[in-house]
């Protein structure tokens, strides 16, 4: 379909005359318990609120309705496990209700509607529950990603005050067990804020010790309910209430609690099933991510449950689980249509089976779409993936803040030429501009700040957890009347989005968000480190992957090699495997300009093995000599 065939223009500028109209349309597909009193409130909250005077419960929206309306029997969750060789379907009517007995757990453990749930899981069908049970009893819960270390964990505990925080005796990665409850253990430990209880699911892969009074073994408290019949009502919530807090990283070593509420939230994901994915109730789609993050939040659990759908949620890796056939064999076996995933999942594939053999002996014929986000698709991986899918490949881009897409390609609303490397055009919902530093808007085809202006549509974060003030200065005070994307791009004459790159110290490691200025901290707190820079570096695989410079205190004896390795494994430990930090290199000086700034652009270029110019402020041009030959010595840029 050409572009004047896709409704996208139409119902864009539907959306531009009338915001109002459009997203009071798009919130007659939620059922209410009280209909809001306001489609949008310009006096509420920060930027304005969505859906004021309405509530409202996303557990409701995403089991109950389903079951009433006669979906009990249809799959609404399939667990694909290979890790564990497991494969294990829960209907509706199942998951309601697993969801009932453990929202009557938590109710039992003392939360009620606004407390704080942690959830540190791995992927399995509990953690779905799990979310689903909060929403359930209108507790808010903030899930943690496995991969992060128990330093990272206790920051997010003593940030949210959870009253009680779910996990599990260990998570999976490929061939390895990695025991969770060691770490949680020692982010309690080290937080300030200690939870009531903690309910720990046992896995037959690494069961773990429970500690007296404070944990709970999960289906031993479980069987207690079933034996008792206990269950939960939905508790109805205020569209503006929060269903959760997810933590990203910011410039700093302190993440932003993200805040979702409920109203917006439910309204924007049930309007981008159809419209933007193309995905119709009963359909199988499958989110290959982790719910640690925005998207398994948005794409495994809730988009797909409030539109009716099934969702796979997927327990291993795009190669070695195992082999790099793993997403053609899911995709055969649960007759997925469409797939959402980051493009190094893809870039993985393509690096061990370059001419996808392995698809040969699977039946797609029912697969329709691939959709990337997380990082920018890269054109040659894209390509591939057309050329060996032979279906529509859409990159699309999006944020934690936004909670969905900015800017896509909707194929429900007819697809739109695809250009390599843009993200296509903005959602309804996002009017975006590309200004200068003074927020002036730049021409077409000029690169920018890319802004968006306010406010913020139904899903997008209202503000960061009891934190206004970091709000308001992260997002709203550089460009007034705008959001800060914090990503620089272009828009080209048709409106088309380029997304280029960061504009503060945030990098993208394998589609994971991970800030250097956190990683510097990290490395700075090593007792023989004077100095230290942590940049993103180009990774054939993981798109970046970071790496730190060090400079040695004067007197310091011991030999750099080992000190490196100190400090990689430094940065494991308190931020986690996650932040995949495997290259720290010491130098004698770090380059710098003359007012005392590291030339951080510079020593990218070199890494990266790219053209680079002597900058005309620097201090002492000999440092890049320096750093050269340290680079090379890594077998580090051209
Ligand atoms: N619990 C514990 N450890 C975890 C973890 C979890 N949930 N998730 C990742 N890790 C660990 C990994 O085991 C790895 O540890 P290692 O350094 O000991 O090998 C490290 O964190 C980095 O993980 P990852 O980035 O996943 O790299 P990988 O080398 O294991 O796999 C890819 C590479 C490309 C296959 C993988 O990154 C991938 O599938 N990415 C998909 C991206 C994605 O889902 N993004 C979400 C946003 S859409
Ligand atoms: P996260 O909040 O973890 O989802 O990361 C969001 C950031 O990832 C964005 O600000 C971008 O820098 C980057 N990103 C996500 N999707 C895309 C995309 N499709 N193209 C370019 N960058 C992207």
């Amino acid at each position: 379909m050409d572009a004047l065939a896709s409704r996208y223009h139409d119902v864009y500028a539907h959306w531009q005359r009338n915001p109002e109209a459009f997203w009071a349309e798009a919130a007659a597909a939620i059922d209410w318990y009280d209909k809001p009193t306001k489609i949008f409130d310009s006096e509420a909250g920060i930027y304005g609120r969505w859906f004021t005077g309405a509530t409202c419960n996303t557990c409701y929206n995403a089991l109950d309705r389903h079951v009433a309306a006669g979906r009990g029997q249809q799959p609404a969750l399939i667990y694909d496990s290979p890790v564990t060789n497991t494969v294990k379907t829960f209907t509706y009517g199942r998951m309601l209700s697993e969801v009932q007995i453990l929202g009557a757990m938590l109710r039992d453990f003392g939360v009620k509607k606004g407390d704080v749930v942690i959830l540190y899981m791995p992927m399995v069908p509990e953690a779905v529950f799990a979310m689903l049970a909060c929403a359930r009893i209108g507790a808010i819960h903030s899930v943690v990603f496995g991969g992060f270390a128990a330093k990272e964990l206790a920051t997010r505990i003593d940030d949210a005050k959870p009253k009680v925080i779910l996990s599990a005796s260990c998570g999976i990665e490929g061939a390895r067990v990695i025991p969770y409850k060691p770490l949680l253990d020692a982010a309690i430990d080290l937080a300030a804020h200690k939870p009531d209880t903690c309910l720990i699911l046992q896995r037959p892969q690494c069961e773990a010790a429970l500690t007296p009074g404070r944990d709970h073994d999960w289906r031993a408290v479980w069987e207690d309910a079933v034996n008792y019949a206990k269950t939960s009502e939905c508790v109805p919530v205020a569209a503006t209430d929060p269903l959760y807090i997810l933590y990203t990283s910011g410039t700093t070593g302190i993440p932003k609690g993200v805040v979702r509420d409920n109203g917006g939230h439910m309204v924007a994901l049930k309007w981008s099933m159809k419209n933007l994915y193309n995905i119709d109730p009963g359909e199988v789609w499958w989110c290959a991510s982790d719910i640690g993050w925005v998207v398994g939040h948005s794409y495994i659990v809730y988009a797909p449950l409030l539109h009716g759908a099934t969702s796979v949620m997927y327990e291993g890796k795009p190669v070695g689980t195992p082999d790099a056939g793993a997403f053609w064999r899911v995709c055969a076996q649960h007759s997925v249509v469409s797939l959402f995933t980051a493009p190094t999942a893809f870039r993985a594939i393509r690096k061990e089976d370059p001419d996808a053999r392995l698809l040969s002996q699977h039946d797609l014929s029912h697969f329709r779409a691939l959709f990337l986000a997380g990082e920018r698709a890269d054109p040659p991986t894209l390509q591939w993936a057309e050329d060996v899918l032979k279906v529509p490949v859409i990159d699309h881009w999006w944020q934690t803040e936004t909670g969905w897409c900015i800017a896509g390609n909707p194929l429900g609303l007819g697809k739109l030429p695809v250009r390599y490397g843009s993200a296509c055009v903005p959602m309804p919902g996002y009017a975006i501009d590309i200004v200068d530093e003074a927020n002036h808007v730049q021409p077409e085809n000029t690169i920018g700040s890319i802004v968006i202006k306010l406010p913020m549509p139904p899903g997008a974060f209202p503000t960061l957890w009891h934190n206004d003030e970091r709000f308001r200065e992260a997002y709203l005070a550089e460009f007034p009347g705008y959001y800060k994307t914090a990503d620089a791009g272009y828009k080209d004459a048709d409106g088309y989005v380029y997304v280029m790159s960061r504009t503060d110290d945030i990098i993208n490691v394998a589609g994971h968000r991970l800030s250097t200025g956190g990683m510097e901290e990290v490395l700075a707190g090593h007792p023989d480190v004077a100095e230290c820079a942590v940049l993103g570096i180009k990774d054939e695989l993981k798109g970046e992957v970071p790496c730190g410079f060090i400079v040695l205190k004067s007197g310091v004896t011991k030999a750099p090699l080992e000190i490196e390795k100190e400090i990689v494994a430094l940065v494991r430990d308190k931020i986690g495997p996650v932040a995949a930090f495997k290259l720290a290199i010491t130098v004698a000086r770090l380059p710098k300009t003359r007012s005392g700034k590291i030339l951080r652009g510079t020593i990218k270029k070199m890494a990266d093995g790219e053209a680079w110019q002597m900058p005309a402020t620097i201090d002492d041009p000999a440092i890049l000599d320096e750093i050269g030959v340290a680079l090379k010595g890594k077998g580090v840029g051209a």
